[in-house]
Order: structure tokens, then C-alpha cells, then sequence
């Protein structure tokens, strides 16, 4: 297991399992990435929730490849210590397997991760031992699958139903198989998520999954209060940062209007 700062990789984030929590947070720029690597967390994703947090988008569908790259390329500027996953965005994954190599070798060589995730269970799971086999590590995304907004017709919880519990239990020993070092499990009931995670051997990284999960994933903008949308229920705000931005610019357009900046002394 790394020491303070030194680099995770994905065997180091696997072999916490059973060991400790996993502390799992995403970021788009270089300087989210800087701040949350002196937290020391242990894995940091750079989500196609870029698309909703960041760029305006309504859902994550409009992100593109040539988007992840740019936003992962800018957290590995800041080489964190912590492990880089990037988001397989939507669709990307369901192409001809050559053009899925394509895009996670671009996401690795060009954007400079060190994993990718790709949201999708058993289905999926082809696909991932492919890329495993390839030398591109995996990471799983069961439940709620944000991609899938159109298809589901909204974003509900999973996994309250018995034909849905056998189906999620299908989805991770089907990606655990295929090789992913660890699993995203969104938006599922909590007592599901908890036998889940007692099935696997690999992590499972829960997002509204409630405190069972071998680790915790939150959208950085949520957990900070960087937004100016609702979050989700289950989300615990850590800051203000929205209303921080708020009171700065509002106190520079004041200064500008009465003429208080730049202050005599101080301009140049
Ligand atoms: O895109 C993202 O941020 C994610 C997390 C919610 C796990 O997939």
C-alpha cells in the first residue's frame, strides 16, 4: 500500500479491499487535482459528469472523446499520486472493439490515464476483458448508468426488486470476471449494495449506495458546493465554494463601479 503521496496504482486501490475505505473523488482541471491529491485521496475521476457540472450540458450524453481528453490531459498535469481513471464517454464503449482500443489508448496516451471506466454490467463485460487483455485497466460502472438517461427516461434508484438484485449480482461477477480491478455501483438500494459488495473480491466504489461499500465516490463539484444546480439527496456538502464565488465577484464588481479597484497606490 502506498505511503503518503506515493503513486496508487490499480493493484495498490485493489488491495484495499477489506482493508480500509476507499476515498474515490472526481476532478476536470488541474488545479481540483492538485487540491484534492494533498487530501491524499486515493483515486481521482475525471467523470463525463464534466458535461453537467462543468460545461452546461443537461445530461452527460453530449460528451464527447475529444472533451475527456482534453479535461483528463489537464488533471494529469498535476500528477497526482493518486490513481487517474478516466470516463469512457457515451456510446464510445458500443463500437467496433478496434475503435473502443482507440479511444481508451487516446484517453491513456494523449489524456494521460492510467484506467478507464466504462459504465455498463454484464453486457459490457465482453468488451472489458478485451481491453484487460489489451493492457487497459478497467474500471466497472453498475446501476444507475448515467449514459443511459434517455433509455431509463430519468435517473431513479436500483437494485429494490429481486429480478433487479439477480440482474446487478449477474452485472459484477460478469465485470469482476472480465478483469476490472474495482466497481462503480451508482444509485443503488443500500442493503443490495451491501451484499454486493460482500460477493465481490474486487472494490466496489459506491455513489449514493449508503456507508457498505468497500469505497465512496462523489462528484467534486457536489461535495465542494461548486454548483449553481440542486445535487443529488445523498450527496453531504463539504463547502460553499458557489457562494464563495459569489460574495468575491460581487464585492470586485462593486470595487470596479465605486472606483475602489484598482486602488490608487496599487495599480499599475
Ligand atoms: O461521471 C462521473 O462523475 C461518474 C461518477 C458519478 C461515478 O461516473
Amino acid at each position: 500500500m502506498p505511503g503518503t503521496m506515493s503513486k496508487w496504482t490499480t493493484q495498490s486501490i485493489r488491495g484495499l479491499k477489506g482493508k480500509r475505505p476507499i476515498v474515490c473523488v472526481t476532478a476536470y482541471d488541474a488545479v481540483t487535482a492538485v487540491l484534492a491529491d494533498e487530501a491524499e485521496v486515493d483515486l481521482i475521476l475525471v467523470g463525463d459528469s464534466v458535461g453537467t457540472t462543468m460545461l452546461g450540458f443537461e445530461t452527460t450524453v453530449p460528451v464527447t472523446v475529444d472533451m475527456m481528453v482534453h479535461h483528463t490531459a489537464a488533471v494529469a498535469r498535476a500528477r497526482p499520486a493518486a490513481l487517474l481513471v478516466a470516463d469512457v464517454p457515451f456510446a464510445a464503449g458500443c463500437h467496433e472493439f478496434d475503435r473502443v482500443l482507440d479511444t481508451c489508448a487516446r484517453l491513456m496516451r494523449e489524456g494521460g490515464a492510467e484506467a478507464v471506466k466504462i459504465e455498463g454490467g454484464e453486457a459490457m463485460a465482453p468488451v472489458v476483458a478485451r481491453l484487460v487483455r489489451a493492457g487497459i485497466p478497467v474500471l466497472g460502472h453498475i446501476g444507475l448508468l448515467p449514459q443511459r438517461y434517455y433509455a431509463l427516461g430519468g435517473y431513479r434508484r436500483f437494485g429494490r426488486t429481486p429480478a433487479e438484485r439477480e440482474h446487478l449480482l449477474a452485472d459484477v461477477r460478469a465485470l469482476q470476471d472480465a478483469g476490472a480491478f474495482a466497481i462503480v455501483a451508482e444509485m443503488l438500494d443500500s442493503g443490495c449494495a451491501a451484499a454486493l459488495t460482500g460477493e465481490l473480491e474486487v472494490p466496489m466504489i459506491g455513489i449514493g449506495c449508503g456507508p457498505d461499500c468497500d469505497g465512496q465516490i462523489l462528484v467534486c463539484n457536489d461535495l465542494l458546493g461548486y454548483s449553481v444546480k440542486k445535487v443529488p439527496g445523498f450527496v453531504k456538502q463539504y463547502g460553499d465554494l458557489a457562494g464563495e464565488a459569489r460574495k468575491g465577484f460581487a464585492a470586485y464588481a462593486r470595487d470596479v463601479r465605486e472606483k475602489k479597484f484598482p486602488s490608487a497606490g496599487k495599480s499599475v
